[in-house]
């Protein structure tokens, strides 16, 4: 793995790591293979939660600019749907992903917690899809994610005039779960990323997916998905286990089968 993407595991829990603090960790096409490369290692690893955050001042101030500056149409294309890929493997990787948000989280960056399954930020955290400013759109999911997180309102708003907020205002417009102290912001992310590590493995991809599924459905095609998901939960041994224990007054002891 390249020294753009540092990635380190603690037990169950990764923490992926975009190390280009020199240009804000923009997202080059070396960052976003690093991620995509990242998320398939802990997936290998059965990882149970990974968060992403950033090195430096910024969580990522954007797609670079540098390399998109002389692209033609068919390369820019091409350079969105490099991060597409990042994005959707993210999404259908097994695990939760937490955005621990240290600083800018602008552009790619936002696009990059927003492919997360929710984010945490640091009271210094600035958010926003600034691409306006540049002549172009967001290319990494940022209409259609945001406008699923924060909805449609909100996101043309943000889009159309390229503004950057605070994170009290991204949390109260509920793109970020929750505000903390910069030397607290990991140290939250990584105590809710053990506690998701603790639960049924298999019934948190189940969960996962139907989110992620369920989003673009019709309720009732939706709820559909839901039933044949919480269904196949009962094929595992960690159900049984984690009813047993409940019915016995004692903790439960997942094994991840
Ligand atoms: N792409 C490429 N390089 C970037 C970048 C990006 N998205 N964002 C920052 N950088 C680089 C700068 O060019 C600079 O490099 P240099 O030192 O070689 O000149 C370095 O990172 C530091 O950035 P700088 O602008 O000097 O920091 P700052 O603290 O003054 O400003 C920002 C911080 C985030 C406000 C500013 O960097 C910015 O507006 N970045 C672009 C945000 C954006 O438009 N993102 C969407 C892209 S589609």
């Amino acid at each position: 793995m390249s020294d753009v993407i540092l990635l380190e595991h603690e037990g169950p829990v990764s923490l992926l790591t975009i190390n280009r603090p020199d240009k804000l960790n923009a997202l080059s096409r070396e960052v976003l293979e690093g991620v995509a490369a990242a998320v398939k290692t802990c997936e290998a690893r059965e990882t149970r939660a990974l968060i992403i955050t950033g090195a430096g001042k910024a969580f990522v101030a954007g797609a670079d600019i540098a390399a998109m500056k002389d692209m033609s149409p068919e390369q820019a294309a091409e350079f969105s749907a490099l991060g597409h890929r990042a994005g959707d493997l993210m999404e259908s990787a097994p695990f939760p992903i937490i955005a621990a948000i240290n600083g800018f989280a602008l552009g790619g960056g936002c696009e990059l917690a927003l492919a997360c399954d929710f984010a945490y930020a640091s009271t210094k955290a600035k958010l926003g899809q600034p691409e306006v400013n540049l002549a172009v759109i967001p290319g990494f999911g940022g209409t259609q994610r945001l406008l699923r997180r924060v909805g449609l309102a909100m996101a043309r708003e943000l889009v159309y005039t390229g503004k950057m907020i605070d994170a009290a205002e991204a949390l109260r417009i509920g793109l970020v779960n929750a505000v903390f102290e910069p030397d607290e912001l990991l140290a939250k992310a990584k105590e809710t990323a053990q506690l998701v590590a603790t639960k049924g493995p298999f019934a948190i991809a189940a969960a996962k997916r139907v989110f992620n599924e369920g989003a673009d459905l019709p309720l009732r095609e939706a709820n559909q998905a839901e039933v044949a998901a919480f269904g196949s939960c009962f094929t595992t041994a960690d159900q049984k286990e984690g009813m047993a224990a409940f019915l016995e007054r004692r903790d439960a002891k997942f094994t991840g089968r």
